[in-house]
């Protein structure tokens, strides 16, 4: 049985709340960027990680506040008191980002369980427990919206990255089905799809075809947050129909695509 959620007061700033989860993500600062105006962003962030310079772009932006807490995402136990913290001492949060993951080594995870387990861990495992934390705590107020990254790296697994790729399928799934279950409820989830991401994430990897940058995903995010509409959000949307059609490729030509 869920726990109904603590009431919790209304946000110091007197506006709304906005956590991003992976408080250094390139991605998730640049949408928390677009979000600040009027609100409060909350940067959730590994314990010990260096967010110094994270306030002043955000307070630039508009911030009402920005405040800073500690999260890692891998300690699943922690993730309810993350949470009912946040909502105690700083506001309701209304919009929740889960921008944390880690793409991992591929080559180490093919040969060592434990580091398979590790990026399965943080990249499916994690984000499933948080948001059913976080969906269980909007949904007797009847608003918010949560935002889970997956990537077209889960729409058809490669070869080349199939332990993130199949993190991201599993999480894909479990935010289209969780989506579906949130529907009527006021709550709303949206799953962004994006391709490659020329940032911190892929440095030094070749760009692949449609990629994009921070600042579009985090566009195509905002427009989407906005609209307060549920489900998947492709990026660019030309990677819809690239996939449709990659479903098609038989497996001895999929199997050699590059990462
Ligand atoms: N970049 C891409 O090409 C791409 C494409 C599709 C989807 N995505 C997804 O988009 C999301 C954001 O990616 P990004 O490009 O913004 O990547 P990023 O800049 O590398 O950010 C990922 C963040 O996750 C944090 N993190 C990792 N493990 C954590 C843990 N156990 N607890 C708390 N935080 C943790 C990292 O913290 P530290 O800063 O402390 O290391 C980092 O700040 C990810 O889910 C990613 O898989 C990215």
């Amino acid at each position: 049985m869920s726990t109904p959620a603590t009431p919790s007061p209304p946000p110091a700033s007197g506006g709304e709340v906005v956590a991003i989860f992976g408080g250094r993500s390139e991605i998730g600062l640049a949408v928390a960027r677009r979000l600040a105006p009027g609100r409060t962003i909350v940067l959730a962030s590994r314990p010990g990680a260096d967010t110094s310079a994270l306030g002043a772009p955000l307070a630039d932006a508009g911030a009402a506040a920005v405040e800073f807490v500690d999260f890692d995402a891998d300690d699943l136990d922690s993730h309810a008191a993350v949470v009912a913290d946040i909502e105690s001492r700083i506001g309701e949060i209304t919009v929740a980002v889960l921008a944390f993951g880690i793409l991992g080594d591929q080559a180490l995870a093919e040969r060592d369980a434990s580091a398979a387990a590790r990026i399965l861990h943080t990249d499916f495992v994690a984000q499933a427990a948080l948001l059913t934390v976080l969906a269980e705590r909007m949904k007797p107020r009847r608003r918010g919206t949560l935002v889970a990254f997956s990537s077209v790296a889960g729409q058809r697994v490669r070869r080349a990255n199939y332990v993130y790729g199949s993190a991201k399928a599993g999480l894909d799934g479990f935010a289209s089905g969780m989506a579906d279950a949130l529907h009527g409820t006021g709550v709303t989830l949206v799953i962004p799809r994006p391709g490659f991401v020329v940032g911190r994430m892929t440095e030094g990897m070749d760009p692949a075809p449609f990629s994009s940058t921070p600042d579009q995903v985090a566009d195509a995010v905002v427009a989407r947050v906005q609209a307060r509409r549920a489900g998947v959000v492709w990026i660019p949307w030309q990677l819809r129909v690239m996939f449709a059609v990659a479903r098609l490729v038989p497996q001895p030509v999929w199997r050699r695509m590059p990462r």
